[in-house]
């Protein structure tokens, strides 16, 4: 049966009427006076990881919200009245959620294990297909990193492309680092991955360069293998730029994407094919040095790729790097820490499907943020990771949320008029947000509620200075000033200059730490966003599994390329024509 809009729900009516009646005059700071247990009920420690790298226990401190135990309680009645876990329970049996393309949405799938209870689509454990491509991708990663694999010379694809003299130098300088007892075993990686000339160069974009893209990033400190690159924009510079650090005989291109028919990617593709027949002069290298990760077989063999590694339409492509479409994460950090990757999240998949609702973090952020999107009308949200390897994970969120819940229509089709669904998704690592854009979130007009992450465990000191603890000191800064403010200036301060000093506080925050980074911690990240924006969607009654929204700035630049070759003339307002003239009397 459909749900009412959510505006009609009578918890959210009721919620509505709380904020407008007493919740917009509530101080957190208050709150925190009036309850010194504050921190204890509104924050989740999981603190029984099975984390085999280092990685737990896990925190949500959520106290500095604007919520009070009765709003706390009306939004978990109103997750039940949206029958959240009915569609919860729904997603992880296989039910077609994404209704708009009749599809299951089974992301949860790609993290099982082989022996895990069988997830049935179609009569078919998917598990057993995944458990498939993993192996492939697992033997692959070994036989590349290993010298198995071998470019179209016969060469290792991570032999070393130098002359006698560089060769004894890196080998004195590996000598050298590895003996010293100081550099981590990971820092000993890096610096051996640097030294090979030997590259994967990832094409793809959204869903099939984001993840990766971010996921390779912020694992930079377990390299084992090649350093993955990333080439997206359809702008040929964005592919030039990295192919002029690039030896042909020694890279490996993967052509990722679930269509293979994204223009952008397929463009890539081709002048990556085409720069490396050039150089190589022999149709038959490519199946060296190609690769295709895809859910459309017959395109990828109709590009001429020989070694495909398949993912299915049940995978979204903004849930989709735990497929197939992470093998540039598993050829660079190995297969091993690939699968670390996977348990975090299926740890988190577990928690989502098992915690109580109130102590289930997913479903707590989620609700936080449809009390302010929603409810209030702060319709913008800040994720700020205190961790430089981290610096991606803003513009992959972007994706997963906006692409997710960026919608207007229910699933029964009715037109969202009456309030907030998907928000605004912004953010950069800190603490270089603090020199930009804190500046707004400290004292502008407008609330934006900022998740704050971090890893409370040391990092090696590099000359003496705790870089780790000044980091640390200003990620806890933050949410305290951005909750305390100050409205009572120091004596001290002219009169004209107060107005100008004056911090308003009671700005919310959630502050999100585990111990380290690590593949694992990562894992467990992303899908507790990946499961946020699943309930989210939940509640505003949207389906977060479709992106039609995109199709129709597709299809109109298809019409103009051929008016912008002078091939064709088209019936456009004055604006969209007088900037097509532009460019056909510049552009030459
Ligand atoms: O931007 C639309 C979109 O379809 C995304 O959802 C997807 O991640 C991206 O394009 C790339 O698609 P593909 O993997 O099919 O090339």
């Amino acid at each position: 049966m459909a749900l009412p809009l959510l505006s009609e729900d009578p918890v959210y009516t009721k919620l509505v009427a709380l904020y407008q009646d007493a919740g917009s005059k509530l101080d957190m700071r208050e709150l925190f006076q009036q309850d010194p247990e504050r921190f204890k009920k509104f924050s989740v420690e999981l603190d029984h990881l099975p984390c085999p790298d280092d990685g737990g226990p896990f925190l949500l401190d959520y106290s500095k919200n604007i919520v009070t135990p009765e709003i706390f309680q009306l939004l978990l009645d109103l997750a039940k009245s949206r029958k959240l876990e009915d569609k919860r329970n729904s997603m992880y049996s296989a039910g077609k959620i994404n209704t708009t393309e009749n599809r299951a949405v089974l992301h949860i799938a790609l993290r099982a294990r082989s022996d895990d209870p069988p997830i049935t689509l179609e009569g078919k454990n998917v598990i057993d297909d995944v458990t498939k491509v993993l192996n492939q991708m697992e033997k692959f990663c070994n036989d590349v990193i290993n010298g198995v694999w071998t470019g179209y010379t016969g060469k290792k694809l991570t032999e070393l492309q130098e002359s006698g003299f560089l060769q004894a130098a890196r080998k004195w300088f590996l000598a050298v680092i590895l003996t010293c007892k100081k550099l981590r075993p990971a820092a000993v990686n890096t610096s051996y991955g640097a030294w090979l000339n030997f590259f994967v160069v990832n094409i793809g974009i959204g869903g099939s360069d984001l993840g990766p893209c971010m996921v390779s990033e912020a694992l930079t400190q377990y390299q084992v293998g090649p350093k993955a690159h990333f080439v997206s924009n359809v702008d040929e510079s964005h592919l030039t730029d990295v192919l002029k650090s690039v030896n042909p005989e020694t890279t490996l291109f993967i052509i990722a994407s679930k269509t293979f028919t994204t223009q952008e990617t397929i463009a890539n593709a081709q002048s990556a094919r085409k720069w490396f027949l050039e150089k190589v002069k022999d149709d038959s290298a490519i199946a060296k040095h190609f690769v295709a990760l895809s859910t459309n077989l017959p395109k990828v063999q109709e590009f001429g790729i020989t070694t495909t590694f398949e993912f299915w339409d049940y995978v979204g492509g903004r849930y989709s790097l735990w497929s197939a479409i992470g093998l540039s994460v598993a050829l660079q950090s190995g297969f091993a820490n690939f699968r670390k990757l996977l348990d975090g999240a299926r740890f988190l998949d577990q928690h989502f499907k098992n915690a109580p609702l109130e102590k289930n973090v997913p479903v707590i952020l989620a609700l936080l943020g449809v009390w302010y999107n929603s409810v209030i009308g702060w319709e913008s949200h800040a994720v700020l990771p205190y961790d430089q390897f981290l610096s991606k994970l803003p513009a992959y969120l972007q994706q997963a949320d906006m692409e997710s819940n960026g919608k207007s229509a229910t699933l029964s089709g009715k037109r969202i008029t009456s309030f907030n669904t998907g928000p605004v998704l912004w953010g950069q690592a800190g603490t270089n947000g603090q020199h930009a854009f804190y500046q707004l979130l400290h004292q502008g007009t407008r609330i934006v509620p900022s998740d704050f992450i971090g890893f409370a465990k040391k990092k090696e000191d590099i000359s003496g200075i705790s870089h780790h603890s000044i980091l640390l000191a200003n990620l806890i800064a933050q949410p305290e000033a951005l909750m305390v403010g100050r409205t009572q200036p120091s004596a001290s301060i002219p009169e004209e200059l107060r107005p100008h000093k004056f911090f308003p506080g009671n700005r919310p925050t959630n502050v999100i730490m585990t111990k380290k980074l690590t593949p694992f911690t990562l894992g467990l990240l992303i899908a507790m966003y990946e499961h946020k924006i699943f309930v989210q969607g939940a509640i505003w009654d949207v389906n977060s599994y479709d992106q039609w929204g995109v199709e129709l700035g597709k299809e109109l630049a298809k019409a103009i390329e051929p008016e912008l070759a002078g091939q064709a003339t088209g019936n456009h307002d004055s604006s969209t024509q007088g900037i097509i003239n532009f460019i056909l009397k510049n552009g030459k």
